[in-house]
């Protein structure tokens, strides 16, 4: 595994599946009161530069399972918000804690943060990835269909952040992968090609189409996200417009497999991109998802900081 975690393609095939497999294994522990204190002393800085309730708290909560403990660090109130360089940022942050969890706009600066740390970064949201989002998507889904390759996934919506992780994702675990938005709104290009390139690899296919019914068609995984993502409050009135037949809802469950699970990184704008009833009928699958969100990331704090210990 790489130092860092600050987009899912840094994850080949094996590290994705260690790491969800240390998941299962930390969220048995936390289930029947197993102590797992593998970061006993160790210090997790989690820098904000957008709202976060998942992200926040399953970090926080995850180190202090761990043994360890979350500090979190608002971009209002650190130097970085009246200028200060990230690069220093980086090299002043690498001397006190273990490793470093940022939420920011730039994918660049998460770039950057990692190329002037010693300690490892892991990316909780750009405008461009959500690796540790779809760590937990991951989980949920070998958690409720017991296999993983195979599987056919149809993403509905925004070619945003999730979905450019989840493509990668599901390719690299050898799932078809079916993404369904409109015209102009397609996820970004590097990642499809990393993804196609990793999907021939794998038998799978990496779809982009503006065709919900075909996406939907027989898949066992459906997910979707806000149609406007954070950042983008100025167009929430014009995408209303542009996405409002990508959504789920009752007419695209009765095209997918009787059994298909629906995930959901949340918040969710019920009325918007999944119905609220819809939502109610596979609240569970939703909540199990966001529940996971703190076991991947435990699994992903332990594989990077027990591996680099490079603090200084
Ligand atoms: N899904 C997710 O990342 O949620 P938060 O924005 O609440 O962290
Ligand atoms: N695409 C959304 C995800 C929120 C967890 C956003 O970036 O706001």
């Amino acid at each position: 595994m790489n130092k860092d975690l600050l987009k899912l393609s840094d994850l080949n095939k094996d590290d994705i599946i260690e790491i969800l497999d240390l998941a299962d294994q930390l969220k048995y522990e936390l289930k029947h009161d197993i102590p797992h204190h593998y970061l006993s002393g160790k210090i997790l800085g989690m820098i904000f530069q957008k709202s976060s309730t998942r992200t926040r708290v399953s970090f926080e909560a995850g180190m202090f399972q761990l043994g360890g403990s979350g500090m979190f660090l608002s971009s209002r109130d650190l130097q970085i918000g009246r200028g200060e360089p990230i690069e220093d940022t980086a090299r002043v942050l690498s001397r006190y804690v273990d490793a470093i969890m940022i939420r920011t706009y730039d994918q660049e600066e998460v770039e950057t943060l990692a190329k002037y740390s010693s300690i490892p970064i892991i990316n909780g949201l750009t405008d461009e990835a959500h690796p540790c989002q779809v760590l937990a998507d991951l989980m949920t889904i070998r958690e409720y269909k017991r296999k993983i390759e195979g599987l056919k996934v149809c993403y509905i919506g925004d070619g945003n952040n999730m979905a450019n992780s989840l493509m990668v994702g599901c390719a690299t675990l050898g799932m078809d992968i079916w993404v369904a938005c409109p015209k102009g709104y397609e996820p970004m290009t590097k990642y499809t090609e990393i993804a196609t390139e990793r999907a021939n690899k794998e038998n799978c296919k990496v779809v982009i189409t503006d065709n919900i019914q075909e996406a939907a068609k027989d898949a066992d995984v459906l997910i979707t996200d806000v149609w406007a993502s954070m950042g983008q409050e100025e167009e929430i009135a014009k995408r209303k417009v542009i996405f409002k037949d990508y959504q789920i809802n009752e007419n695209i469950m009765s095209i997918a497999k009787d059994n298909a699970i629906i995930l959901h990184c949340l918040p969710a704008h019920k009325g918007e991109e999944i119905t609220a009833d819809v939502f109610e009928k596979h609240s569970e699958e939703i909540f199990d998802e966001a529940e996971n969100r703190l076991h991947a990331q435990k699994a992903v704090l332990v594989k990077l900081i027990s591996k680099t210990n490079l603090r200084g």
